[in-house]
C-alpha cells in the first residue's frame, strides 16, 4: 500500500513537472523564466556579464509590460527548443525562423521581426545564388540557414558550426568562401570588418516569432497581446532604430 502511494506521488510529481508554466502560474510566481542564446549580435548576445540585444531588449519590455521579473537562461542555440519542451523556460527568444518542421514541435508568437538569409563573403569572392556553386559555405548547426543552403544546387562543401560566430570566423580565415547568416547581423559584421567582407544576395526570406511549448495557449496570447501593444505605443520602434536604424517589424 505505502509502496503504491509512494509510486503514485513520484507519478503526480514527475506529471507536474512535465507541464509547461500556464500564464496563471507564471504570472503568480511573479518571474517569468526566457532563454535565448546569447552569441547573435545584435539580436542577443553578451557586452562583456551583461545580456543585451534587441530580442533581449523587447523581451524584458514584454516581461516589465506583464508586470514580471526576468529569469534569463543561456544555451547553445540548437538545444533552445529541446529544452523548451523539457519546461526548462516559459519562452525562447533566438531569432527562430518559422519554419513548418519547428512549427510541429513549439508553438511560435506572432513574428517580432522579418529579415532573411543573406550570402556573406570576402570581396571577389561568391555573392550570388549561382556563385555559390562548387563553393564551401559556413552555417550556424540547426539553423534555417543550413537548410536553404543545402537546397542551392551544386552548392560545394557545407560547414556547419555550433556558433553563427564561428561559422564566420572561418570565412575570416579563409577556410570556405562563403558565411550565410541574417542579413542584420550580416550588415553589421561587414561594417565592423572595415571592408574585408561583403554582403551579397538574399538566400531566402523568414519571419521570426517567440517560442512557446506546444500547447501553451494561455502564455501565447499574453505574449501576442503584449507585442502588439509594445509595437502600437512606439517601444518597439524605438527599440528597433536603436538597434538597426529602421523598423524591422513584419508587414
Ligand atoms: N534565423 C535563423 C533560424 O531561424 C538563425 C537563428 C540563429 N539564432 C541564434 N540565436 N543563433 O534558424
Amino acid at each position: 500500500m505505502k509502496k503504491t502511494l509512494l509510486a503514485l506521488t513520484a507519478l503526480t510529481l514527475l506529471a507536474t513537472a512535465a507541464q509547461a508554466r500556464t500564464w496563471d502560474q507564471i504570472k503568480a510566481s511573479g518571474t517569468i523564466k526566457i532563454a535565448t542564446e546569447g552569441a547573435f549580435k545584435p539580436f542577443n548576445y553578451f557586452e562583456g556579464q551583461k545580456l543585451t540585444g534587441f530580442e533581449v531588449d523587447l523581451a524584458n519590455s514584454v516581461a516589465k509590460q506583464l508586470g514580471l521579473k526576468v529569469q534569463w537562461i543561456t544555451q547553445p542555440f540548437d538545444n533552445l527548443l529541446i529544452g523548451l519542451g523539457q519546461d526548462r523556460y516559459d519562452f525562447v527568444i533566438a531569432s527562430h525562423g518559422i519554419t513548418p518542421e519547428r512549427a510541429k514541435a513549439v508553438d511560435f508568437s506572432d513574428p517580432h521581426y522579418c529579415t532573411g538569409g543573406a550570402i556573406v563573403s570576402k570581396p571577389g569572392g561568391p555573392k550570388t545564388v549561382a556563385d555559390l556553386s562548387g563553393k564551401t559555405v559556413a552555417v550556424q548547426v540547426g539553423t534555417s540557414y543550413l537548410d536553404n543552403v543545402k537546397k542551392v544546387s551544386g552548392v560545394g562543401d557545407i560547414k556547419t558550426f555550433p556558433k553563427d560566430t564561428d561559422a564566420q570566423a572561418a570565412l575570416m580565415a579563409g577556410r570556405v568562401d562563403a558565411w550565410v547568416s541574417d542579413k542584420f547581423l550580416g550588415l553589421d559584421a561587414v561594417e565592423a570588418s572595415g571592408g574585408k567582407i561583403v554582403q551579397g544576395s538574399l538566400l531566402f526570406n523568414e519571419k521570426i516569432a517567440m517560442a512557446v511549448k506546444k500547447g501553451n495557449t494561455s502564455l501565447l496570447k499574453e505574449l501576442n497581446t503584449t507585442l502588439g501593444k509594445l509595437e502600437n505605443d512606439g517601444t518597439y520602434a524605438k527599440l528597433s532604430n536603436q538597434y538597426f536604424g529602421e523598423d524591422v517589424r513584419c508587414r
